[in-house]
């Protein structure tokens, strides 16, 4: 013990004295204390419980029941209030004698003034216990309304991520959720992430915070039943890129310092062993199933592999994160001007599954140098022959074969055709820049002109 000091006292001797001019310092090199590393050297995976099996959404009323609740909160969107998961979630509830409210005006693409209704309602409900039951958007907005819910006087942005918000953490204990996801998608019934449209600066944002994660997801195939055809692309399109983001995403060891206590590890650690067997197996299971699964609503075991699919890409995100489709799909959702696909009702809307994608091609031509091989193994996983390709042509390759998946899909001839021109891309680069969080996820540095490139690339992409 004593002898390993005197070396650190002497490393450390020689650590202050060496040159500190630019170009000579290697001070960040040598790591002689017990303090933070300059390089995180751990990572851990968190998870909701996840239960899988056609049906088992009507496990949820004895799930309640175990719970001890006795004042539920229900939340949907008033499109899925009306259908079959709904119906089975209430005949679940009823059949055990459970009590609860149903909150049915959840935004779909939520905004922060739809956030601020659904806490209301939660404020005023005093509920014991929530289920979400839907896609992201009303699995997000039930986490902010817990959240807020058990922290009355928390000011809204004081949860919201820095620089938008202060980013300051959870402390109050939530209330116990239940996550019932409806589309094959978002993975947000395993994440602590809450994402909303921060309508002041027309992008999106969040809340990030383990916290916030469902105790427990019961993932049903029987919803996908019912989802509509764009519906089912868009949301197998954000699998798509959760799976590619997480995949390529800087490796936790080089995002940055280790935390000062292992409690503020943060949500989004970079790529890591664990997320990546999520991230291959989706990829392999998009090029077995997405095709199939749009092509006929009916193939359940199409549509059950993409639910599964969503769920284990979430598990990859919620540690891992995702990057730069994400980071400037935020922008391109928020500064919507007139498109209205089908299947979204009337507003105009860019779904969240198309806005991330459109930029993908470009995104992955842009990363593809970090890590040659990874990406060529992703490019193989979705189906590319890589033979004999060479390392400099993965980015070319990957690509490729992500266009493949967008024209066989019909999704439109990029930004141009979402109803975006080369004048827009100032102001969409100003909503991406604030992303912070995802930015320093991208494996390879990136500036405002770097990004502009990105976007000018994205205008057309066929
Ligand atoms: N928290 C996270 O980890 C995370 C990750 C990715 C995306 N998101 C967010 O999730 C939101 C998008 O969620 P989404 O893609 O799941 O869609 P969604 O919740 O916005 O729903 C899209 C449409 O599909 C309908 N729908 C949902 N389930 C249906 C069903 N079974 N049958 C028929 N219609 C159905 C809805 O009523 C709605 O009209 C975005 O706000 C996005 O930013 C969150
Ligand atoms: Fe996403």
């Amino acid at each position: 013990m004593t002898q390993r000091r005197r070396v650190l006292d002497l490393l450390r001797t020689i650590n202050m004295a060496s040159c500190q001019c630019p170009a000579h310092s290697h001070r960040g090199n040598i790591q002689v204390t017990n303090a933070t590393p300059l390089k995180d050297y751990a990572f851990e995976i968190k998870c909701s419980t996840v239960r899988y099996g056609l049906g088992v959404t009507k496990e949820v009323g004895l799930d309640l029941l175990n719970l001890g609740a006795k004042n539920v909160c229900v939340m949907t969107d008033p499109n899925v209030v009306s259908l079959s998961p709904m119906k089975a979630v209430l005949d679940s509830l009823t059949s055990k004698g459970i009590n609860y409210k149903v909150y049915d005006k959840v935004r779909v693409e939520p905004t922060d003034s739809s956030f601020k209704d659904a806490i209301k309602f939660a404020k005023e409900g005093n509920f014991d216990s929530f289920v979400a039951i839907g896609g992201g958007s009303v699995m997000d907005t039930c986490k902010a309304a817990n959240l807020y819910s058990c922290d009355p006087d928390a000011d809204f942005l004081d949860y919201v991520n820095q620089p938008i918000g202060k980013g300051k953490d959870v402390t109050v204990q939530l209330k116990p959720l239940i996550a019932i996801p409806t589309t094959s998608g978002t993975g947000s019934e395993t994440t602590g992430m809450s994402i909303f449209d921060y309508e002041e600066i027309q992008a999106k944002t969040g809340i990030a915070n383990a916290a916030l994660r469902p105790i427990l997801a019961l993932i049903d195939p029987l919803h996908t039943l019912t989802v509509p055809k764009n519906v089912a692309i868009f949301s197998g399109f954000d699998i798509f890129c959760h799976a590619l983001e997480s995949f390529t995403a800087i490796p936790y060891s080089e995002r940055g310092p280790a935390p000062a206590n292992p409690a503020l590890r943060p949500v989004y650690q970079g790529s890591n062993p664990i997320s990546d067997v999520w991230a291959r197996f989706c990829l392999q299971t998009l090029n077995k199933y997405f095709f199939r699964s749009i092509s006929n609503a009916d193939d359940i075991e199409a549509r059950s592999s993409m639910h599964l699919a969503a769920t284990m890409a979430g598990v990859g995100i919620g540690n891992a994160g995702v990057h730069l489709c994400h980071g400037l799909a935020y922008p391109i959702a928020g500064n919507v001007k007139q498109f209205v696909p089908d299947d979204y009702g009337k507003d105009p809307i860019i779904p969240h599954g198309l806005a991330v994608v459109v930029t993908a091609p470009a995104v992955f031509r842009f990363t593809a140098a970090s890590d040659p091989d990874k990406h060529l193994e992703a490019a193989e996983l979705l189906g590319a022959d890589v033979t004999g390709v060479k390392q400099a042509d993965a980015g070319k390759v990957l690509a490729d074969v992500i266009l493949r998946y967008m024209e066989r899909l019909g999704i439109v001839n990029g930004l141009f055709e979402l109803g975006y021109k080369a004048t827009d891309i100032p102001k969409l680069v100003e909503g991406a820049l604030p992303q912070h969080r995802l930015l320093k996820l991208t494996p390879v540095p990136q500036s405002g002109e770097d990004l502009s490139k990105l976007l000018e690339d994205s205008l057309t992409v066929y």
